[in-house]
């Protein structure tokens, strides 16, 4: 696909990131370190492709909203790797943040991204009220104790062998939150009700697909291409698509998603709008990091 849109959304937030992160006490360096590491800002590419479907948004509008989403991903990120979850001392191609920092500073600098996570929706100048409110609450639910929280602690139960279905887990870690990238921009567009349904099938799908090709590719890379640890599932004796089902049929699992989500791009937008979106959703499941 087109890298260079994924790199087109990566400049314009990083610039919106550096713009609210201009300090200079710990803390601030610490939620830098991470934000503005080397990623590959695929939920904010969701929202500008997603976003391109209408012509409900401002350039602007968008830029706050991918912004939201990737201090959000980064906050979870940051939560992720800490010696209480998945104990992971390298993250985007670095030390992770509570090596680089300390583990109090990681706690704060994760829970400080995700308020500003809600501030940066809050305080835009360019989203109209009733969508901020609608975005704020589509991102508490996908993030809190029923969405991402909760695939969280479903992922931590399995290592104490307290087992839930695995696409559940992965729905849940991972999937509401590309579900919501991809829903942001159509809410509270009241002319619009049907690509919402659509979309929101689509980020279930796709969120299910990427995190299953994580887990492939967390047993088949390698920590330098991956930029984070390739043996971390097996040191944490985590549940992952590709411990309960094997390489091969987890490939086949995200293969299978992606062609859905293909055709269902194809007959449901139309096409002179979708390009991005089909290009990200296809480099999602054939990526190589
Ligand atoms: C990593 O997400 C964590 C998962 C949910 C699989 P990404 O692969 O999008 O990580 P970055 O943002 O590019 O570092
Ligand atoms: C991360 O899942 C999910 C969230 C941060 C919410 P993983 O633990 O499987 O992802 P990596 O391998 O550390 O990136
Ligand atoms: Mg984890
Ligand atoms: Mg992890």
């Amino acid at each position: 696909m087109s890298l260079s849109f994924l790199s087109e959304c990566k400049t314009k937030i990083f610039k919106k990131i550096d713009s609210l992160l201009g300090a200079d006490d710990q803390i601030t360096k610490s939620m830098r370190y991470s934000a503005l590491a080397e990623s590959k800002c695929i939920r904010a590419g969701l929202v500008f492709a997603s976003g391109q479907l209408t012509d409900h948004n401002s350039e602007l509008g968008l830029v706050d909203m991918a912004t939201s989403i990737e201090l959000m991903h980064t906050y979870s990120l940051i939560h992720d790797d800490l010696p209480a979850m998945d104990n992971d001392d390298m993250r985007r191609g670095k030390a992770s943040n509570h090596v680089a920092f300390n583990e109090a500073t990681a706690i704060l600098a994760g829970d400080a991204l995700q308020a500003l996570a809600f501030k940066v929706i809050a305080s835009s100048q360019h989203i109209q009220s009733e969508q901020k409110i609608e975005i704020i609450q589509a991102m508490s639910s996908a993030c809190g104790h029923q969405g991402m929280v909760l695939g969280q602690q479903y992922d931590l139960d399995a290592e104490q062998k307290k087992f839930h279905d695995i696409e559940e887990i992965h729905t849940l870690k991972t999937g509401r939150l590309i579900q919501v990238a991809l829903t942001m921009p159509h809410l509270a567009d009241r002319s619009n009700l049907t690509p919402l349904s659509i979309l929101n099938e689509l980020g279930q799908k796709l969120g299910l697909a990427f995190q299953i090709m994580d887990d492939v590719l967390e047993a088949s890379s390698n920590s330098q291409t991956l930029g984070k640890s390739n043996l971390s599932d097996i040191e944490n004796s985590k549940m992952t698509y590709v411990s309960e089902f094997g390489l091969a049929e987890s490939e086949k699992r995200a293969d299978d998603l992606s062609v859905w989500c293909a055709e269902k791009i194809n007959t449901a937008f139309d096409q002179s709008k979708a390009k991005d979106l089909k290009d990200l959703a296809h480099f999602m499941v054939a990526r190589s990091h």
